[in-house]
């Protein structure tokens, strides 16, 4: 990362919210439109034709993203992850990802459902994108299909999986959320298919994102109960954090084939160190995941803001930021507004 500006080291300095969290990582939606209907994100009764999705008009332009990135990367962000809805529908995203790429940023990556990907690897890897994230949640083709609820077939996911292997997108990740009684079943296979591979497969708690996707904790699978499962058959070991506030706890196989993450954020929450913001597509900046509503950059900018004004948008609301949802999840919380996984890219 590049020292900042002597100006802005009074800012980056003070930049921590009220629970002493640094800002460090910016998660970008770049649509809030999908080619799946993943049952525990975007059920097809809710998102169907009559569903509003987002005006071209009011997405923010590559250019816009590129400008806040900048921004925020002097303000201490090194990791952005593109998100969507599904961020491969975004006609030109190879260009955005070479803007980004500009920036300096430590890691620049990106989470997809995979459809897109043996079309684009090769040219998101050579646009600067250091890595991707697949969510993958079964590997058994009827399981998988009515998972994304379109029929979509398994191996054009895997294909890409290759593809992006191919490409160098490395180390590759890929997320399967896991849902009692849908495809709990089908842990230790994904963990087999993975194993010795260099892949990273991360298992991740059903979260009550949102309100349309009919949680249960019924539903939730605890990681502790997928990671005895794995290490019944392939005995593991816990492995230190990549870095601080690392959302996935990581396990390593014992016998040196790899390791595995899971991501527990119903049964172990990890707001403590939560480094996070989220922009929407439409350029909304979220300070929680699980957040109702946030503050609006995409008016101010095309209203003629200036960078210092933008910076002291995001400086202020992340001084006052003070999230732990995921902590505090209560009966009273648990009815609150909350946004839609598919709009703020999980
Ligand atoms: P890495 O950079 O590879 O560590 O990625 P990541 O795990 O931070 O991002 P990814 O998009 O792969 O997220 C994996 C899962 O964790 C998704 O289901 C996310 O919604 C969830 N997740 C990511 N960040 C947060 C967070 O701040 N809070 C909660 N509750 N869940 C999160
Ligand atoms: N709970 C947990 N993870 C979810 N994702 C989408 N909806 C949920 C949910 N309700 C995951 C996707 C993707 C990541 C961005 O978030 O599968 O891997
Ligand atoms: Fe689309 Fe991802 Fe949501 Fe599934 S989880 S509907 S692939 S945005
Ligand atoms: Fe961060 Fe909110 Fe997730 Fe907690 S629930 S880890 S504060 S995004």
């Amino acid at each position: 990362m590049a020292p900042p500006a002597p100006g802005n080291l009074i800012d980056l300095m003070a930049l921590i919210d009220a629970h002493g969290r640094p800002l460090r990582d910016l998660r970008i939606s770049i649509t809030d439109r999908c080619n799946f209907r993943c049952r525990y994100c975007m059920p097809k009764e809710i998102f169907n034709r009559e569903y509003e999705f987002l005006q071209r008009d009011l997405l923010l332009s590559f250019e816009e993203i590129g400008r806040l990135t900048r921004i925020f990367h002097d303000l201490g962000v090194d990791k952005v992850r593109i998100t969507g809805g599904e961020p491969l529908l975004r006609r030109g995203v190879e260009t955005l990802i070479a803007d980004l790429a500009e920036v300096g940023l430590a890691d620049l990556t990106l989470t997809t459902n995979g459809s897109l990907l043996e079309r684009k690897a090769d040219a998101l890897a050579a646009a600067g994108l250091s890595r991707v994230t697949v969510s993958l949640d079964s590997l058994d083709p009827d399981v998988f299909a009515a998972m994304n609820d379109v029929d979509f077939p398994v191996t054009d996911v895997l294909d890409g999986i290759d593809a992006s292997v191919a490409a160098g997108l490395t180390p590759l990740k890929i997320n399967m959320v896991v849902k009692r009684g849908v495809n709990a079943d089908g842990v230790l296979a994904m963990a087999e298919k993975f194993r010795g591979t260099g892949n990273i497969v991360r298992f991740i708690e059903f979260m009550d994102v949102g309100s349309t996707n009919g949680w249960r904790l019924d539903d939730v699978v605890p990681a502790t109960e997928v990671l005895k499962s794995i290490a019944a058959r392939y005995p593991l070991e816990p492995v230190d954090p990549n870095y601080a506030g690392e959302v996935a706890s990581r396990w390593r196989y014992r016998d040196g084939q790899g390791e595995i993450g899971v991501i527990s954020s119903v049964s172990q929450p990890f707001c403590g160190d939560c480094t996070r913001a989220r922009l929407s597509a439409e350029g909304v900046l979220y300070t929680c995941l699980f957040a109702a509503g946030g503050i609006d950059f995409r008016a101010p900018m095309r209203s003629g803001a200036g960078d210092d004004e933008l910076r002291t948008m995001i400086t202020d609301l992340w001084s006052q930021r003070s999230d732990k949802y995921s902590e505090l999840r209560s009966g009273v919380t648990v009815n609150l507004p909350k946004v839609e996984m598919s709009y703020i890219g999980g």
